[in-house]
């Protein structure tokens, strides 16, 4: 009898102990993914692996990605443990098209495996090929988007509503996704703002410097946010509704 009583204490002991043991650290997904994808709404496979963080500490996931018009997307996506946090679910498109698309989606979250999109069907959905009687044909812009710097950007037909070539360099740091991007192409942003002027995106911080040619202006150059010409203030008071990124907090 004595014997048969503590097989059943053991196992009810095990119970307590490890649910004791899940309740005082979280678990996160964690993973890393630097990629230039074709269709990366549908094929794009966000599975990681769970480790467990610290106690108190939060989960996140954040996903980056930006095309030119009849390029790849280049894909800068993070999930991870982060020693603090708010819980949000964030969706911010920098730049929309036609021509450049620039937007990122970021979660975070308290709860062991929330951070837990296997794919980015809901979070990318352009169109992945612009019909060439979009195109204006007057106007052309080297294009191309890389990790590292473009082996080649061939100049590539801008849709109609663009406004000017851009070519930009973007340095990214942090989460774990340290890396510069190169982006060329045509876009109805004005100015250097394929990030709209945001310098963090989840656990990363954005330095973007930029170079670009207005189809309205003679040549431009910018490095970063200090300096604006007047003739571009101008420009966006006449076209504020340009250049007001969307931004949603849900
Ligand atoms: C994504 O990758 C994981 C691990 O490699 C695999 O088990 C899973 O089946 C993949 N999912 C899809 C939809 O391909
Ligand atoms: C996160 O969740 C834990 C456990 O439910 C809770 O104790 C803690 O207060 C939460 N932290 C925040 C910042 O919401
Ligand atoms: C082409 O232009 C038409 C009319 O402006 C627009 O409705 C359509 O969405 C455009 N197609 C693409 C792929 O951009
Ligand atoms: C785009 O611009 C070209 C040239 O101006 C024009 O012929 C064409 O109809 C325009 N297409 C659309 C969808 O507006």
């Amino acid at each position: 009898m004595g014997a048969c009583r503590i097989q059943y204490v053991l196992p009810v002991f095990l119970l307590v102990a490890l649910h004791w043991t899940l309740a005082q650290s979280t678990y996160c997904e964690v993973s890393r993914t630097l990629s230039l994808e074709d269709d990366p709404g549908r094929t794009f496979n966000w599975t990681s692996k769970a480790e467990k963080c610290n106690p108190g500490e939060f989960c996140q996931e954040t996903v980056l990605l930006i095309k030119a018009e009849g390029t790849k997307t280049v894909i800068l996506a993070s999930k991870s443990c982060v020693p603090q946090g708010v819980e949000t679910v964030t969706f911010v498109q920098y730049t929309a098209p036609p021509g450049l698309v620039a937007i990122s989606y970021s979660n975070y979250c308290n709860d062991s495996l929330c951070n837990n999109k296997d794919n980015l069907a809901s979070v990318w959905k352009v169109p992945e090929t612009t019909a060439t009687s979009n195109m204006s044909g007057t106007r052309h812009c080297p294009t191309c988007v890389a990790l590292g710097s473009c082996s080649s950007a061939p100049s590539l037909p801008c849709a109609n509503g663009t406004t000017q070539c851009y070519q930009g360099r973007l340095e990214f740091s942090g989460g774990g996704l340290d890396s510069i991007v190169h982006v060329k192409g045509c876009t109805t942003m004005i100015g250097c703002r394929l990030m709209a002027k945001i310098v963090s995106v989840g656990p990363m911080t954005v330095k973007e410097t930029c170079n670009y040619q207005s189809f309205l202006q003679p040549r431009k150059a910018e490095i970063g946010a200090s300096w604006m010409p007047t003739s571009l203030w101008v420009l966006e008071l006449l076209l504020p509704a340009l250049l007001l990124p969307l931004i949603h907090f849900p």
